[in-house]
């Protein structure tokens, strides 16, 4: 914990307390209000959390105001240019940038974990062919706790981490099957010879009955999409994967905890809602009647893939996808794809208009992602599911570093009770 010589003055009736002041290495101070309700009797107030600190971590920082985001101090723009995803995924789970031998070692761990145990098929199998993705990787990602038992004993730091280099492993193949098992293709095992971005697109679009070449812009592509969604902060899911990991859970239940809070479309799977919205919007000129429809509050419709609960200036991430997004679409042809003209006009026509100016809604990750992936061949469905592959190892760094502080406690905060006050129960004869 950082400097406590600061402190803040909190007077309520008769009572006046004097609370420690935090001063973090970036960011806003933080007041400690541990002891307030032992000493004041009273609960702090924050539905959805907009002004509260869950924890001190040292993995990623935002500065929402800036539109900067951090990785271990490294700047995400720099990262998606100069680094890969496998590079971030150690840089993440171990504080520094890897040495070449550092690297080597952890991509030939992480190749060597890709494969399931040949048992887990039997759960794709148990689904519905219709069956989302998200409700796939849910399901299998918690029954790996009931297969991998040498890796969750979550007090040994072997255990941690090898189940965390088994998650991050096995992430794409998990993905991969899904996608395959809901179009009825039979499973493709991934590779060791491929890099990770290429190993998950053969796994993808690969079919026994021919040779599948994975197109080195479309990894580079993959693998940059997976860079930006790495982790966040406490974003929903990770809170999500912190509070289940606090009870001492299994690591595995934890993330598909995760991965069921990342599937909501306020999170997630807006990156599927927003290109399903920007396929309703379908041409230009329909763009104004959607404007008006997410301004009007008798309207339950948003503009999917716009707005952020931390950043009131612009997402650094969706800056580096729009980039990403041209150069894949003009690489492939398509640079006149109605569905990123459609993005662009509407990005052109929402940041001049009041409305969301004033409220300082920006376009965020999930605005270009998936028209990115629409172009390397995925459908909507699997917009998310990709989403969890790449932020598995944010869920992962994050837990370990809840796990490994000796500070841990359970989660459970408390609540404002606007409930009835005791009463007795009456007999059904006498209501
Ligand atoms: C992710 O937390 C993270 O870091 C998440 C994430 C990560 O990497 O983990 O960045 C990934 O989840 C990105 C966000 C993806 N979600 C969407 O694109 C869905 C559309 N966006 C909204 O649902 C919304 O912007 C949120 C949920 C993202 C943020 O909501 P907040 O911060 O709780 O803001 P709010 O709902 O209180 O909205 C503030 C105002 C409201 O108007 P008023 O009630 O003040 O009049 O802005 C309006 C909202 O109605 N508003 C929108 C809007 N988003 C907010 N109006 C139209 N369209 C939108 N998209």
């Amino acid at each position: 914990m950082a400097d406590m010589t600061k402190t803040a003055t909190l007077s309520f009736g008769d009572t006046s307390l004097e609370l420690p002041v935090h001063s973090p290495t970036a960011g806003p101070d933080v007041i400690d209000i541990r002891k307030l309700y032992a000493q004041g009797g009273v609960f702090t107030y924050d539905p959805g959390f907009t002004s509260t600190a869950s924890c001190d971590s040292t993995i990623t920082y935002i500065d929402g105001d800036k539109g900067e985001l951090l990785h271990r101090g490294y700047p995400i723009d720099q990262l998606a240019e100069k680094s890969h995803y496998l590079e971030v995924c150690y840089l993440l789970l171990y504080g520094e940038l890897p040495s070449a031998e550092q690297l080597e070692d952890f991509e030939c761990r992480v190749t060597n974990h890709t494969m399931l145990h040949e048992q887990m098929q039997n759960f794709f199998r148990g689904f519905r062919r219709d069956a989302h993705p998200m409700a796939i990787m849910v399901g299998v990602v918690g029954a790996m706790s009931a297969f991998y038992h040498d890796s969750t004993d979550i007090t040994d730091p072997w255990h941690r981490e090898v189940a965390s280099i088994r998650l991050i492993a096995k992430m794409p193949t998990i993905a991969a099957w899904a996608y395959k098992y809901s179009i009825g293709q039979p499973m493709v095992y991934p590779r060791n010879d491929l890099d990770y971005a290429s190993n998950f697109l053969r796994m993808c679009f690969a079919v026994p009955a021919e040779d599948y070449v994975v197109n080195p812009i479309f990894a580079r592509a993959m693998d940059r999409i997976f860079t930006l969604h790495a982790d966040h902060e406490q974003n929903a899911s990770t809170s999500t994967v912190r509070l289940a990991a606090s009870s001492g859970a299994n690591p595995f239940a934890c993330i598909a905890a995760g991965i069921a809070c990342l599937w909501g479309p306020a999170h997630g799977g807006a990156n599927q809602a927003c290109l399903e919205m920007l396929r309703e919007i379908g041409t230009v000129d329909q763009i104004p009647e959607y404007i008006e429809r997410a301004k009007d509050k008798d309207d339950p419709f948003r503009l999917m893939g716009f707005g952020h609960r931390v950043y009131k200036n612009f997402d650094p991430r969706a800056k580096v996808m729009k980039q990403s997004a041209d150069e894949v679409l003009e690489l492939l042809g398509v640079e006149d794809n109605p569905t990123l003209q459609v993005a662009k006009e509407l990005e052109r026509i929402a940041l001049e208009d009041p409305y969301f100016v004033d409220k300082k809604l920006y376009p965020n990750v999930d605005f270009y992602s998936g028209i990115i992936l629409d172009a390397l061949g995925f459908p909507t469905a699997m917009f998310t599911p990709i989403f969890a592959l790449s932020r598995t190892v944010g869920w992962i760094s994050q837990w370990k570093e809840m796990i490994a502080d000796p500070q841990m406690k359970i989660g459970r905060p408390r609540q404002l009770y606007m409930g009835e006050t005791r009463r007795d129960y009456v007999d059904v004869e006498n209501r």
